[in-house]
């Protein structure tokens, strides 16, 4: 799960996937940016997970590097601006394929985005964990027929 600072999107995306799948698949997150490197997570993002019964306190910020091609099948993006930061670390062809956005799992083919919450009020919050929420559960469908 990549965003561009670690510490609001792809940490939730992040928690929520691993809340769903436990022990039985790799999950990860990083930025694009290395601000927030060794952070905990925003405490709005920890905020709205916790109200959801999603714990990710646990998770720190770090830097998305071109080594998490080999480690991960997939590359969940958050918005433009992180897929085409993604998508510049990739070597070849087969890193470029493991790149989608993930709203694309639930509107298909449309590249939205999660919009950003960092500079804005609770409301965004509460919008990215429905959109993130939903997100999840279609990647979870997918991993338990093979899909991925
Ligand atoms: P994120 O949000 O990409 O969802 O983690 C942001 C967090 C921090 C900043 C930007 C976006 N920042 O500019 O520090």
């Amino acid at each position: 799960m990549v965003c561009l600072g670690n510490i609001c999107r792809s940490p939730l995306a992040e928690g929520l996937l691993r809340s769903k799948v436990g022990q039985t698949v790799e999950t990860d997150s990083a930025g694009t940016a290395a601000y927030h490197e060794g952070e905990a997570p925003d405490p709005r993002s920890i905020k709205i997970g916790r109200k959801y019964g999603v714990n990710i306190s646990d998770l720190r910020g770090r830097q998305f590097v071109s080594e998490d091609f080999d480690r991960f099948d997939k590359i969940y993006v958050m918005d433009e601006s992180n897929y085409q930061n993604v998508l510049k670390l990739a070597r070849n062809e087969e890193d470029e394929s493991k790149v989608d956005y993930i709203l694309n799992e639930v509107y298909p083919g449309k590249n939205l985005s999660v919009p950003d919450p960092y500079y804005g009020g609770d409301q965004g919050f509460e919008d990215m964990y429905i959109m993130l929420d939903a997100a999840t559960d279609k990647i979870v469908l997918k991993l338990q027929d093979g899909r991925i």
